[in-house]
């Protein structure tokens, strides 16, 4: 059985290392990983591959950014060139893995399908029911064309349920990122990163912000600084800027105000270790990313989600998260209720334990027998 395993941008390292080395187990796989370069940026990609221990890419595609249509177009041409190739020379992938949902994910899915290859997906069925997200839409084309679901939580069997798979196509398995995060978490917690910022564990905030609803408008990204300066007042905040927002704040003229709030850490995309030692140690996560929301559900840390909505519900109903969206008054509320250890303190759900991957790979193998 020939495997063809797909990462692309930041998210996506985290999901893929656990599988890969769960897929070790089974020496009747074959696998070839492939980096389609849709993030390249050293701090966004390279780095993870050293400390999550991910060997090189097999195949590393170089596409880079682009518009979403030119991006989707460049990966989904150069995918299945590749598939053809490996075809041509006796090695046909029985199989793509895909996770996640970026451009690269819905890309990559397509390529295969339309040469009739099988494809998997990890992080199936998460809905966030607004289109205007470009995940969203990766979301539903990736899920209508693969055949084996692998999915996190259990709002995901149901979405798919109702958008007609059979079940026998979906397995809920747990989240592979949290297979991940247990890994690390004690030898983060030791890194100097705290030390070396100033910082006293459960006395700062961590924030993270790139979705293009939240920093693409001057007028928003603007009373979000200014938020942040205020809130700053209250508990010293690092903010690890994402390329996206940090040409935004240059375009909009904020960086310098960002840079004024003496109490704002601003730094580069940090590196696994160095973020996860300071989310598992903060009193609180300002953040729009997908992953967070269920990082800080698994870490048992507050977490104040700057959507109107979430594909992972279950981060809110049984984590920590809470949707704020745009609404500044409820950000702030909240953040007091944090500060005055008045917030919720949510669970772990079921299969967030560090066992997902084994089981993704368990149900790969057993199409290999
Ligand atoms: C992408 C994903 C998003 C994910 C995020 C994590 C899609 C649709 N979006 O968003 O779901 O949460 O990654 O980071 O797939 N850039 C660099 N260096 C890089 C890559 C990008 O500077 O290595 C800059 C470029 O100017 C690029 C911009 O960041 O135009 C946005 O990158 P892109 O990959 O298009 O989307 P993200 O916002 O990173």
């Amino acid at each position: 059985m020939h495997l063809m395993l797909i990462v692309g941008a930041r998210p996506n390292f985290m999901k893929i290392a656990p599988i890969l080395r769960a897929l070790r187990s089974y020496p009747q796989i074959q696998t070839t990983l492939v980096h389609t370069g849709q993030h390249y940026d050293k701090n966004l990609s390279d780095v993870f591959f050293q400390e999550l221990g991910i060997s090189e890419p097999d195949i590393s595609l170089g596409v880079g950014s682009g518009s979403h249509g030119r991006q989707t177009a460049d990966i989904l041409a150069a995918i299945e060139q590749l598939l053809v190739d490996l075809d041509s020379q006796g090695k046909r992938v029985s199989r793509l893995v895909v996770v996640g949902d970026v451009n690269s994910t819905m890309a990559a899915s397509l390529a295969a399908a339309k040469l009739s290859i099988p494809v998997a997906h990890v992080e199936a069925g998460l809905r966030s029911f607004d289109r205007s997200m470009p995940e969203e839409v990766n979301r539903i084309v990736t899920d209508a064309i693969a055949d084996m679901l692998l999915v996190s939580e259990p709002a995901g069997v149901d979405n798919l349920r109702r958008e007609g798979h059979a079940a026998s196509e979906i397995h809920l398995v747990g989240n592979v990122m949290i297979d991940t995060l247990r890994q690390h978490v004690e030898a983060a917690k030791k890194r100097p990163t705290l030390r070396d910022l100033g910082l006293v564990a459960g006395e700062y905030a961590v924030v993270t912000l790139h979705r293009p609803s939240n920093v693409d408008q001057r007028e928003s990204l603007s009373a979000l600084v200014d938020l942040l300066a205020a809130a700053s007042e209250r508990l010293p905040i690092v903010f690890p800027i994402h390329p996206r927002t940090l040409s935004r704040l240059d375009q909009f003229g904020l960086t310098a105000r960002m840079k004024a709030a003496r109490r704002i850490h601003v730094l580069p995309p940090l590196a696994y270790g160095d973020f996860l030692c300071l989310t598992s140690q903060t009193k609180v996560i300002v953040t729009d990313s997908g992953g967070l929301q269920e990082e800080s559900t698994a870490l048992g840390v507050p977490c104040l989600t700057m959507r109107a909505n979430t594909e992972r519900p279950i981060t809110v109903d049984v984590g920590t998260s809470t949707l704020v969206g745009d609404d500044f008054g409820k950000l702030w509320e909240c953040l007091q209720m944090v500060i005055e250890g008045r917030y919720k303190s949510g669970r772990c759900p079921e299969l967030w334990d560090g066992k997902a991957s084994t089981r993704i790979a368990a149900i790969l193998a057993k199409e290999a027998t």
